[in-house]
């Protein structure tokens, strides 16, 4: 079930490093392809060498290898690697990568992981209960990566209560039920517009908005994830996206993103449209730069066309399209208008109104509106918890 799956096993200086050994034996007979990487505390509790002879590959602590004079690279494994786990996770390893700290190779490594991370926590009790764990733990949560519960149990202190890892068949379910789930878009394609548009005014200006593309890149790995093949359109945005999975091509304008969703959308089955796409327009575009002369100037803006609309219109019965909608006012009633008027199968609405939503932030607070007008609410999430969210409500319409 694991096979040929790359996990990357993190270790921190914790006694519930014996238990690794263990996992790595079940993780190995299931397929999955070790790589071990410890901070230097660590090895205190286990020696480098029964792991890397348990996963057949040398374990990694510095950055630097003395004895091969090679670099360890930290970029290179987070891109290698389908899943990150933590385990067993110190309280001191777990302040450092909830604070974004690099100062080792594990702390290195974590911040440049572009695969999902799984944390489990290991420590005394009432290290474990203090209201600083605590907020780490919920703070890893929040940059989306997945926590493993710890148990309760009597603790290496002789202190019994929470703060025991789970055990090493524990872990391994539920490894496997994560990668069951992350299949459940497998032979999809999926179309994904994102980030803004800008409509050029002239070779210097452009309109254009404050659409930072974080929310539909964020669906767009979720589904890559998921087994979906992706393609995303995009505006101009800062962010960068790599996965096998992703076809990412870039466009400017309104009607340049119109073409190739419109080219892509016959051969896909689900289509997400993220983009804040421009409404209107210049009417002309100089050649020239404007120059300044008058106290007034007017430019003349004609309408674009409505890409999820068109979509809507040329959509097959099995084909699945979502929208979504920012709002200042009236948000639900606009947002359901929204759906019945491009014929979507599902609606995400979120409104400027909640701090922590809309442009430019990590952060989102969104409502699911479906076909038969039932609303789901969220709270606020990291964008990557709410890109989970919005396609669990995908798969729970298509499956019904
Ligand atoms: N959309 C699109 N093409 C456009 C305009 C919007 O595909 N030319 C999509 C957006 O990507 C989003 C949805 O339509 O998924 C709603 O966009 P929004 O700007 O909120 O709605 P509009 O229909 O443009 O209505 P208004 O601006 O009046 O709120």
């Amino acid at each position: 079930m694991l096979k040929n799956k790359k996990i990357v096993i993190g270790i921190s200086g914790s006694i519930a490093a014996y238990k690794i050994p263990f996992l790595i034996r079940l993780l190995k007979k299931e397929g999955a392809d070790i790589q071990v990487m410890m901070t230097p505390s660590a090895t205190d509790f286990i020696t480098p060498l029964t792991l890397s002879t348990l996963s057949d590959k040398p374990v990694i602590i510095d950055p630097f290898n003395p004895d091969t004079g090679e670099w360890n690279s930290h970029v290179d494994l987070g891109l290698w690697a389908d899943l990150y786990l933590m385990a067993p996770l110190s309280a001191n390893s777990m302040g450092k990568m909830a604070h974004g700290v690099a100062d080792n190779f594990f702390l290195t490594a974590y911040l440049s992981a572009k695969c999902p991370v799984m944390y489990a926590p290991a420590m005394d009790r009432d290290m474990y209960l203090h209201p600083a764990t605590q907020e780490n733990i919920k703070m890893l949560q929040s940059y989306g990566n997945i926590l493993i519960h710890p148990t309760e149990g009597e603790l290496a202190s002789g202190l019994c209560g929470e703060g025991r890892m789970e055990e090493p068949e524990g872990i391994l379910n539920i490894i496997k039920s994560f990668f069951l789930s992350r299949s459940d878009f497998k032979g999809k394609t999926v179309l994904i517009s994102a980030g803004p548009s800008y409509e050029a005014i002239d070779p210097v200006r452009f309109i254009g908005n404050h659409s930072s593309g974080k929310m539909g890149y964020s669906i767009a790995e979720e589904f890559a994830q998921r087994g979906a093949r992706v393609i995303l359109v995009s505006g101009p945005t800062n962010l960068d996206i790599r996965h096998p999975e992703i076809e990412k091509i870039g466009v400017f304008s309104a009607g340049e993103m119109f073409e190739h969703c419109m080219d892509i959308f016959p051969q896909c089955d689900i289509a997400v449209m993220t983009a804040a796409v421009a409404d209107y327009t210049p009417e002309q575009v100089h050649e020239r730069k404007i120059k300044k002369k008058d106290d007034h100037i007017s430019l003349a803006l004609r309408a674009t066309r409505d890409i999820l609309e068109a979509m809507g219109k040329a959509k097959k019965k099995e084909q699945f399209l979502v929208g979504f909608a920012l709002e200042t006012d009236n948000e639900l009633a606009h947002a359901k208008s929204k759906l019945q008027k491009k014929n979507l199968d599902l609606i995400v609405m979120n409104s400027l109104n909640d701090p922590g939503a809309g442009f430019q932030h990590d952060t989102n607070q969104v409502t699911i509106i479906d076909r038969n007008a039932n609303v789901y609410e969220y709270p606020q999430k990291s964008k990557r918890e709410v890109a989970k969210d919005v396609l669990d409500k995908i798969k729970e319409a298509l499956d019904k």
